[in-house]
């Protein structure tokens, strides 16, 4: 997995590339034909549906492994995973980041909440079982019993720590290394 970008301070992208061991690492590992999907994480202030519940900071996930001869072999439950352990060691930075981006009134009503999430969560289509299973097998949890006027379920997962599911996962962490890139 590679950091692609990362200029806004309400977005967080990564691409998804073909596992490669460290030690091969090389400017053509992240080559378009290494490639295989991308996960983001959005920041949102949400203050209920009525607005009038107080601020908190929600980061939302996106995730997809683009073609089907990548997908069911364990790609985006790891791509998943290393991305969760990457928030939940940065969530100060990331937060304080994103806070710094709001206007004064936005930081004031958030003030005293900390440089923090209030929780994590996802958007399903109600057909996606495949999804659905992942993010509940990792203790996201329905919001609502009944889908949304989009026909989607949101999820939500209030604590960040994924140090369990990864060991039950086989899953040994990520690793950030440095290298030289073409452009
Ligand atoms: C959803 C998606 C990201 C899953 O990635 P993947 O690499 O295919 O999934 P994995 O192989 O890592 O499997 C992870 C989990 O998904 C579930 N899963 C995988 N294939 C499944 C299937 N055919 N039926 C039901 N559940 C399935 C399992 O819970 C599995 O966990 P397990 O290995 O502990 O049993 C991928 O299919 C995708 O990109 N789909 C299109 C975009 C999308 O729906 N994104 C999610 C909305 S944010």
């Amino acid at each position: 997995m590679q950091r692609s970008w990362r200029l806004d301070a309400d977005k967080l992208t990564f691409i998804t590339c073909q596992p490669i061991s460290t030690a091969n690492l090389n400017a053509e590992s992240d080559s378009p034909s290494n490639m295989i999907g991308d996960i983001n994480l959005f920041l949102r202030i949400d203050d209920g549906a009525d607005g009038l519940s107080p601020p908190e900071i929600v980061g939302e996930i996106e995730l997809m492994i683009a073609e089907k001869n990548n997908q069911r072999r364990g790609f985006g439950k790891a791509a998943l995973l290393a991305f969760m352990k990457y928030i939940a060691e940065r969530q100060g930075l990331i937060c304080g980041e994103f806070l710094g981006s709001l206007d004064e009134e936005m930081k004031g009503k958030l003030e005293g909440r900390g440089e923090k999430f209030a929780c994590l969560s996802v958007k399903i289509g109600k057909e996606n079982e495949r999804s659905l299973k992942l993010f509940e097998g990792l203790r996201f949890v329905k919001v609502e019993e009944e889908p949304n006027f989009f026909g989607e379920f949101e999820l939500r997962r209030m604590d960040l720590g994924v140090e369990g599911a990864m060991k039950e996962a086989g899953i040994e962490g990520y690793k950030e290394v440095v290298y030289e890139r073409k452009e």
